[in-house]
Order: structure tokens, then C-alpha cells, then sequence
């Protein structure tokens, strides 16, 4: 779906397909750099990291393996106050592999922050995390990712695997979405 389609709905369109699969040659380009002489196993985070997960992973020059987990954050009022809990694990088991766990973006922090402790416990050699996008006014929780595609503001952004009830995933573009559609 291009942002023309649903034109009416958006407030503006904050990164382009084309500058979202070239920050994704950047970020790779870094990754590869890295973890060279690694094994990698990267892990995306469903269902909104589908999208870069599959990016980033053609963008990556060299062999890798893919995994995926699936996680629900419960919350009393906000997510931060919330229970994380595993509804897919992974496939694989991680002990004394390199492991980059993949979102499209870090809010609040508690999903992350909660999911490296929990893969940190089973004995990666390393975990690290790698996010498209990061809203530093939202964050609650201490996560450092080491790797982010953009800062930005906090607004309500879908598209390009981010959803508003569970619309906008398949939108190519990222883009604020119209206050018009949620209020
Ligand atoms: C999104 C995103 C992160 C999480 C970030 O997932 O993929 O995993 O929220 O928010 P946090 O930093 O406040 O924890 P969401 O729970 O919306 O599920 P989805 O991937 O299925 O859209």
C-alpha cells in the first residue's frame, strides 16, 4: 500500500521506502563490519519486525541465521506498568551463539528491556539489539540498542510493519497517523 492510497488518514510521511532501505544498507553495512568471523543469528520480533527483519536480513552480505519470537506486553493503563510474556519462543537454542533481536521500534523500552534479560539467562555469547526506530521521549525502561535506524518524536507512526489495530503494516512508507483515525 503506497501513502496515496490512504492519503486522507496520514499527517505526513516521515521516511520513504527508498530512505528506509537505505538506512537498512547503512545499518547492515555496520553489522557486517561487526560480526565478522561470527556466527549471527537474528531474531525478529513479531508480527510489526517482519518487515525489517526481511530487509535488513537481503541487505546482510554474509551467511546468517533467522529466528523468530512472538511476545505479548499486558498493561494495568500503559505498557510500561505491564507483564511480558512469551506466546512464541524461539526454534533455536542460542547457547554460545551471537544474537541480534530486530523490532521497528523501541517505545516505552519494556518489551526489550524485558527480552534481553530473558535471552541474556540462556547463555548467548552475546545479545544485542537492533531497531528501526526509537522514541527517546517515551522510554521508561533502561535498553541500549546498538543499533538504530532513526530517532523520533512522540507521535503515533504505522507503516512499514507498525499497526493501528492491526492496519497500516502493509503501508511501504512510515507516516504519522491523522489524530482523525484514533480519536
Ligand atoms: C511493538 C514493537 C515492540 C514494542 C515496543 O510491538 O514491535 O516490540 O511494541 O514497545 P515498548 O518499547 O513500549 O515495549 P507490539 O506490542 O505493538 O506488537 P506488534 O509487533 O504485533 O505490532
Amino acid at each position: 500500500m503506497e501513502a496515496s492510497d490512504v492519503e486522507h488518514e496520514l499527517v505526513n510521511v516521515l521516511f520513504t521506502e527508498k530512505q528506509i532501505h537505505a538506512r537498512l544498507d547503512e545499518l547492515a553495512e555496520q553489522i557486517a563490519a561487526d560480526y565478522e568471523g561470527k556466527d549471527l543469528l537474528i531474531v525478529g520480533i513479531l508480527r510489526g519486525a517482519a518487515m525489517v527483519m526481511v530487509d535488513l536480513a537481503r541487505a546482510l552480505p554474509r551467511h546468517l541465521e533467522m529466528d523468530w519470537m512472538a511476545i505479548s506486553s499486558y498493561g494495568s493503563g500503559t505498557k510500561s506498568s505491564g507483564v511480558v510474556r512469551i506466546l512464541k519462543d524461539l526454534d533455536t537454542d542460542i547457547t554460545g551463539r551471537h544474537v541480534l533481536i530486530v523490532d521497528e521500534i523501541i517505545d516505552t523500552g519494556l518489551t526489550l528491556s524485558w527480552l534481553v534479560n530473558s535471552l541474556g539467562s540462556r547463555n548467548a555469547a552475546s545479545v544485542e539489539i537492533c531497531t528501526l526506530l526509537r522514541k527517546p521521549e517515551a522510554l521508561t525502561m533502561p535498553v541500549e540498542p546498538r543499533y538504530v535506524g532513526w530517532d523520533i518524536p512522540n507521535e503515533f507512526v504505522v507503516g512499514y510493519g507498525l499497526d493501528y489495530r492491526q492496519r497500516y503494516r502493509n503501508l511501504r512508507d512510515i507516516a504519522t497517523l491523522s489524530p482523525d483515525v484514533y480519536s
